[in-house]
């Protein structure tokens, strides 16, 4: 079977900065992926590459059999990539419902015209959109429907997180990315965080699922392939605990803590 995701020899520079060198790796349907590395390794590059935040310097991404190498982010979102941001990009001012509503505009069909010439169509289908916007606030822990008509920005942190993965699930992907999903949680919080990956994942099990993670309870907690990036190179892929005894992942992040000391 053909790889959901293949990225082959992708580099990213930003002037005489190498942020991801020479990347590769491939991504089966329902399989899910740990990238870990150090601070400033490449991780949120390589993902802003995959998802056309930009256009890599040199190499190929493929998606679902086409090549989509530089294509702009909306349209990566409608062939079926979502992603959260490790910092909340999130409408703060805009309800928690609303912000799930809007992951949804890839998937509608109505728009400003019909809005105006097809009543019936529109209103239809937005509460079509505001169900099923309810039945994703009501899927994860922690909750989010109760708070569906607060400001995003009021939420707490968990929640705005949460918050962020409802809205990634609202554009229904092949492929999510989560850049730092547990980041400002709490041991609580985290463990609800695994317990709803698992949980969307035993719901639909062609969902394929990327995750940069630095808490290694979470990388360990997913029969997950794992792949530690520094400098922006590969430095070591397997499992967790082969990618975790491998000297050059100790070095990597022992030698950073070291620089920090
Ligand atoms: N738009 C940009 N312009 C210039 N340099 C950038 C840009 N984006 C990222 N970088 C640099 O590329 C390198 C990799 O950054 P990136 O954010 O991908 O790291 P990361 O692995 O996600 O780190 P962290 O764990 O801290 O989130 C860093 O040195 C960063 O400063
Ligand atoms: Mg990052």
């Amino acid at each position: 079977m053909s790889a959901l995701l293949d990225v082959k020899g992708v580099t990213m520079r930003f002037g005489g900065l190498v942020a991801v060198n020479d990347v590769g790796f491939s991504l089966a349907k329902g399989e899910v992926l740990a990238v870990i590395g150090p601070n400033g390794a490449g991780k949120s590059t390589l993902f802003n590459v995959i998802t056309g935040v930009y256009r890599p310097t040199a190499g190929k991404v493929s998606f679902d059999g086409a090549d989509i190498t530089g294509k702009p982010a909306y349209e990566v979102v409608e062939r079926g990539i979502a992603r959260t941001f490790q910092s909340s990009r999130l409408f703060s001012d805009l309800s928690v419902l609303d912000n799930v509503i809007i992951g949804m505009h890839t998937r509608t069909k109505t728009g400003v015209l019909d809005a105006l010439f097809r009543p019936g169509a529109s209103k239809r289908e937005m509460a079509a959109c505001v169900e099923k916007a309810e039945a994703l606030l009501k899927a994860g822990s922690g909750d989010l429907h109760a708070q569906r008509y607060r400001p995003a920005g009021t939420l707490a942190q968990a929640d705005r997180r949460r918050l962020e993965i409802a809205r990634a699930l609202a554009s229904e992907p092949k492929l999510l990315l989560l850049d730092e999903p547990s980041v400002g949680m709490d041991e609580v919080e985290t463990d609800a965080l695994v317990a709803d990956i698992k949980r969307l994942r035993s719901k639909n099990p062609d969902l394929s699922v990327i995750l940069i993670e630095h808490d290694m309870r979470v990388v360990e907690a997913f029969p997950t392939h794992v792949m530690c990036i520094d400098y922006g190179s590969r430095i070591a892929e397997g499992n967790f605990e082969t990618v975790r005894a491998d000297p050059r992942v100790q070095e990597a992040y022992l030698g950073k803590a070291a620089a920090h000391a």
